[in-house]
């Protein structure tokens, strides 16, 4: 099988390019890449790279995901997040191939508390969610073969996240104050990649042209939590995991969304069921805290 991945330095991209590998040839891009095109702002080369790559999938894990700064880039963040998959769908569906992509909790408006299903109306708040649903969209029309996989709060260990800002701070500042009313589930990009890999896997057992698995998946660790209780998971865990570790933070203070004003609005319900995907897959997602202790278990 032969695999074109684009966003290979990203949190999910670094962990996809682990996963992936036993699969079969992995070609591995990412924006900088010289003799391939994986440039996502440059659409035509972006559409040569497949034509001349020939592949049987692409997983795209490249994607604007600057969340505030989206609000002042919109034209930028369409480019990477809805024209760049457009080209993408476009040329996997003339190969026959299959796209894989992800997506966001962002999609959803955020209101009431019950996890969102795939099939629930979407109604992104900010920039960044509407960019990316217009990403959906245009694979769901052009490309039959396709998994989306819309995941949340993601976590590794490279990169840049929320767990990792929180030592950070913790090591510099007497008070934290962390956000508590808004509900989801840290992933890993570890899971993300696993998941990926076993989902490509079995579309291919179930015969390539087999188009019953494609559609739009949520992949989320399991269990909820705010920020706040994330925030005082990682905390605590790390002093567990490095005793000899100093954090200053004495307190962590529960404060509401209103006392964090950002560029972008974000919503207060990002639970995902995953219901669709453990069925359809044969799987079981872990716990978010058994990615997190490993994440910090690893890093620490
Ligand atoms: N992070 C989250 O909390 C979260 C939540 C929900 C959904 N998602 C989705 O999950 C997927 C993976 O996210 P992630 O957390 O792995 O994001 P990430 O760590 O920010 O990685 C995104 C990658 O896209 C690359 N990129 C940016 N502009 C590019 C361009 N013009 N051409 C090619 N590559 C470009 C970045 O490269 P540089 O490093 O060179 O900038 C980076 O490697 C994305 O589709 C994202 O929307 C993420």
């Amino acid at each position: 099988m032969k695999i074109l991945l684009l966003g290979k330095n990203g949190q999910v991209g670094w962990e996809l390019q682990r996963s992936l590998a036993p699969l079969g040839n992995v070609i591995a891009l990412d924006r900088h890449s010289s003799q391939l095109c994986g440039d996502l702002c440059r659409l035509d080369d972006l559409a040569d790279t497949v034509r001349q790559t020939q592949p049987d999938v692409i997983v795209n894990a490249a994607a604007y995901t600057a969340v505030d700064k989206a609000e002042s880039e919109p034209d930028l963040a369409r480019t990477l997040n809805a024209l760049a998959p457009e080209v993408l769908a476009r040329e996997a569906a003339k190969l026959g191939a299959w796209l894989v992509h992800y997506s966001t909790d962002y999609v959803f408006g955020g209101g009431g508390d019950a996890p969102w299903r795939e099939d629930d109306p979407t109604f992104p708040m900010n920039v960044y969610g509407q960019t990316k649903l217009l990403g959906e969209h245009m694979i769901d029309w052009i490309c039959p073969r396709h998994l989306i996989f819309r995941t949340s709060w993601v976590y590794a260990a490279r990169g840049g996240n929320f767990a990792k800002t929180m030592l950070r701070l913790a090591q510099e500042r007497e008070q934290l104050k962390v956000i508590n009313d808004q509900f989801g589930a840290p992933t890993g990009a570890e899971l993300i990649a696993d998941i990926t890999a076993h989902a490509i896997r079995q579309v291919f057992q179930n015969r390539a042209d087999d188009k019953t698995l494609a559609g739009i998946y949520h992949l989320v660790a399991s269990g909820c939590t705010t920020w706040f209780e994330y925030a005082k998971h990682v905390l605590a865990q790390a002093q567990e995991v490095q005793p000899a570790l100093t954090l200053m933070a004495r307190e962590v203070t529960p404060v509401p969304t209103s006392d964090f004003p950002t560029a972008a609005t974000r919503p207060y319900n990002s639970r995902l069921d995953t219901r669709k995907l453990q069925a359809a897959f044969g799987l079981t997602l872990p716990d978010w805290q058994l990615g997190v202790d490993r994440m910090l278990a690893e890093t620490l």
